[in-house]
């Protein structure tokens, strides 16, 4: 028994000697594979008398345990080592500030948010919200829109389902940010003067229509405002915006139930060369609903007709964007692709402002 034990010996070294994966697989080979040293050994346990074999076997089992003990021993050890290793190489320092070719960009809809309300913040208008999941009566009914108003129709309206048996009418996604007007009325009444940006839906889809997009109202009540504050207003923020010296409003009769008297209102422009100059030019394009606030829309807000009046607007934020920035298809805004994203983003660090620039 004694060549066994040498045998043992001379094993274990190499085992514990293997350097790498391989190695161990190659002294596993050598010791313990079908023509391995030990293997060899067993074969000869055929030639012994039977006395000899009930020593010789449990020996020889005794060893292959053994031996099979180390090697997945020195596996484990490896392994460690291994990961050790990958530890080591790989280490990395958060703390590191991100790498610029990583920065995200601010998406164009954001921008266009942040430099409205910097010029309007400048006209001494405040931000205000409201919830986008809305109830009827703000989205509707309170804007002078009652349930058998054809304008309910001309929405394409996402309702909120209500559970079984519940007859209250539904919940909309919001289709317009204008019960925001009742919202803010209610909350601050009058005087006011407000805008609200925010996301509004509609079921609608193509190049110029996605079924989430954003807006911007506006309101203003005092006791003494008229059209000619709206079309001052208007003015500034179409100059500050477009960054020119003079811009032309054209204001057109229209009807909205929430504004009487209302006007659709068209920027003077051209499109020579496909480019857009605000301005100049021979063409006109519509940029937003307005008028002066009916009636019933302030008292649905808790206000006194009789004492208060203002105007209101609504412009879209995302048609602001393309045509500001040359951005010719709005479904794109919302694909997150991320080639479009770095074309059309901005630096999260050019904060637009009236005196810094607005951007672009
Ligand atoms: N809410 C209207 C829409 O989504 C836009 C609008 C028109 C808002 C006239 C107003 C307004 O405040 O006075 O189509």
């Amino acid at each position: 028994m004694d060549d066994l034990e040498a045998l043992k010996a001379r094993h274990l070294v190499a085992v514990a000697d293997a350097a790498d994966e391989d190695a161990l697989e190659a002294a596993r080979l050598a010791a313990l594979g079908k023509k391995g040293e030990v293997a060899l050994k067993m074969r000869e346990l055929g030639k012994m008398t039977p006395e000899e074999r009930q020593t010789a076997g449990p020996a020889l089992n005794a060893l292959k345990d053994e031996l099979n003990a180390a090697i997945a021993a020195r596996r484990a050890a490896l392994a460690d080592a291994a990961l050790e290793a990958r530890l080591r190489d790989e280490w990395l320092d958060v703390t590191l500030p991100a790498r610029d070719r990583r920065a995200g960009t601010i998406h164009p809809v954001s921008q266009v948010t942040e430099e409205v309300t910097a010029i309007f913040a400048d006209m001494g208008f405040a931000v205000a919200e409201g919830p986008q999941v809305e109830s009827d009566w703000f989205n509707f009914d309170a804007l002078n829109i009652p349930p058998e108003h054809p304008a309910r129709q001309e929405h394409d309206t996402f309702f909120m389902h209500r559970a079984d048996g519940d007859n209250r009418p539904p919940h909309v996604l919001r289709t317009h940010t204008s019960p925001v007007q009742i919202r803010a009325m209610q909350a601050h009444g009058a005087p006011l003067r407000v805008i609200a940006p925010g996301r509004v839906y509609r079921c609608d889809y193509d190049q110029t229509h996605t079924p989430m997009f954003h807006q911007v109202e506006g309101l203003a009540i005092d006791r003494d405002i008229s059209m000619a504050h709206l079309k001052w207003v208007l003015e500034e923020f179409c100059r500050a915006f477009f960054e020119v010296d003079e811009v032309e409003l054209r204001f057109r009769a229209s009807h909205f139930p929430f504004t009487e008297p209302s006007a659709e209102v068209d920027l003077r422009c051209s499109w020579a060369d496909g480019q857009l100059k605000v301005g100049e030019g021979d063409d006109w394009m519509e940029i937003l609903g307005s008028g002066m606030v009916h009636p019933k829309v302030l008292a649905a807000g808790g206000i006194d007709p009789d004492q208060w009046q203002g105007f209101a607007f609504g412009l879209g934020i995302d048609r602001l964007a393309m045509l500001k920035y040359g951005i010719p298809d709005l479904r794109a805004f919302f694909d997150s692709d991320l080639r479009w994203l770095r074309h059309y983003g901005f630096s999260a660090l050019d904060v637009p402002t009236l005196r810094g620039g607005l951007g672009g």
